[in-house]
């Protein structure tokens, strides 16, 4: 292939920030308290560790996650946007940093703006106290209130927020209120997950798997009715927006373009790899202190991963997938036509996706598709 010929792919750059004010008792991300000396220790790390990315393609997009990457001081804020503005053409198409409402100030949000930051991902979960306190989530709705005015007050402009449904004992009442109380807001963008009982959390440890499936589809249906009829059109499982404001990091990513992630427990997909850095701030650090990064659950990424990959993250984009190009096509043309007699999925041409009825099922369909193809 010569050089007109070569395809642009989008990159991606994924910054794992491991700290966290509180802990939630449903979170099972890797984190760690922000120690001060955790923190100078995590930021030296950091910065030779983006100093290691070589490639003539800038980023397109950025995501910083969590943890609460919120939490950072503003001085650690500048000093990361310097070396990224060092390795970049021009300021990302988007460039994310996800925020917990009770580590927010204007200070900092001024610091990300300044920085290049054009999009505000905020933990909200719900806005019942009740709720809040079954979970764990140690914020008031007060809280909440406040930093989304600060949020706006900054400038920002695409702000997106994460609920998280189906907590024990929640009503569709109080369902109904967090999605009115949600839209009242006004943000661009809305993320809704149902609990998932992750194993060693609190929430685990002290209810076991407390899951009603009946319950979760249930909710599911009206968040998603919900949504739409307030203007919110969904375009993944579970993602909401307005208008063209999808997260573009997120979608590049379904699509199984590149990104590489830096932080201790970031994963990436670069070069024909996909590995996940060691979720330890120090054998993280260490590694990347001594040329010698120490990563775990390292996959070389074949045609036929990547194929099973397109179908299954595919799937779960309202979109689809277009089987067109795929090269499991005839395999799984036994499946989509029996999901299609079912009603779970619809195929136009060669283009395939789910049904309403469909992505209430997604995760168990994505199993079908995998089992059918591994
Ligand atoms: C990577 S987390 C980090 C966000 C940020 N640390 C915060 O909590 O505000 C992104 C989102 O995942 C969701 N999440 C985390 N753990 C979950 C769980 N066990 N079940 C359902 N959703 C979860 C929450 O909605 C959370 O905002
Ligand atoms: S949900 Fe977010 S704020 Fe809570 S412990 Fe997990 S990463 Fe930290």
């Amino acid at each position: 292939m010569n050089r007109q010929e070569k395809v642009y792919t989008p990159l991606g750059l994924y910054v794992h920030v491991p700290f966290c004010a509180t802990q939630c008792d449903y979170c099972a991300f890797y984190k760690e308290p922000p120690f001060r000396q955790n923190l100078e220790h995590y930021l030296r790390a950091l910065l030779l560790e983006i100093q290691t990315i070589h490639d003539e393609r800038t980023f397109d997009t950025i995501y910083f996650g969590g943890g609460t990457p919120g939490i950072l001081p503003p001085k650690a804020i500048d000093q990361i946007a310097k070396i990224l503005h060092s390795k970049m053409h021009k300021i990302p198409l988007e460039w994310t940093v996800e925020i917990a409402p009770n580590t927010v100030s204007i200070e900092k949000l001024q610091h990300w703006k300044a920085a290049g930051i054009n999009r505000i991902s905020m933990g909200i979960q719900s806005f019942n106290e009740a709720i809040l306190h079954t979970l764990g989530r140690k914020q008031t709705s007060q809280q909440i209130f406040h930093a989304y005015e600060l949020v706006r007050s900054v400038g920002f402009t695409n702000v997106g927020i994460d609920l998280i449904f189906s907590a024990p004992g929640q009503t569709s009442k109080q369902l109904l209120d967090d999605l009115s109380t949600a839209i009242a807001l006004n943000p661009e963008h809305i993320s809704t997950y149902c609990l998932t009982y992750e194993d060693d959390t609190i929430l685990k440890n002290k209810l076991g798997n407390g899951s009603d499936e009946n319950r979760d589809h249930d909710f599911y249906g009206m968040i998603c009715e919900f949504l739409e009829t307030n203007g919110y059109g969904q375009y993944e499982i579970s993602n909401f927006c307005k208008g063209n404001y999808a997260s573009a990091h997120n979608r590049n990513t379904w699509l199984m373009y590149e990104w590489i992630g830096v932080g201790p427990s970031a994963s990436s997909q670069y070069h024909g790899l996909r590995y996940t850095n060691i979720a330890s701030l120090n054998r993280w650090a260490t590694g990347i202190e001594n040329n010698a990064p120490e990563r775990t659950d390292v996959i070389k990424l074949t045609k036929k991963t990547l194929a099973i990959d397109e179908i299954i993250f595919g799937l779960r984009m309202n979109k689809g997938v277009d089987m067109e190009k795929n090269i499991f096509r005839q395999e799984v043309a036994y499946l989509v036509d029996d999901l299609q007699t079912q009603g779970l999925l619809a195929k136009e041409k060669q283009h395939i996706r789910l049904t309403p009825q469909g992505r209430l099922l997604c995760d168990a369909i994505a199993k079908e598709f995998f089992n059918a193809l591994e």
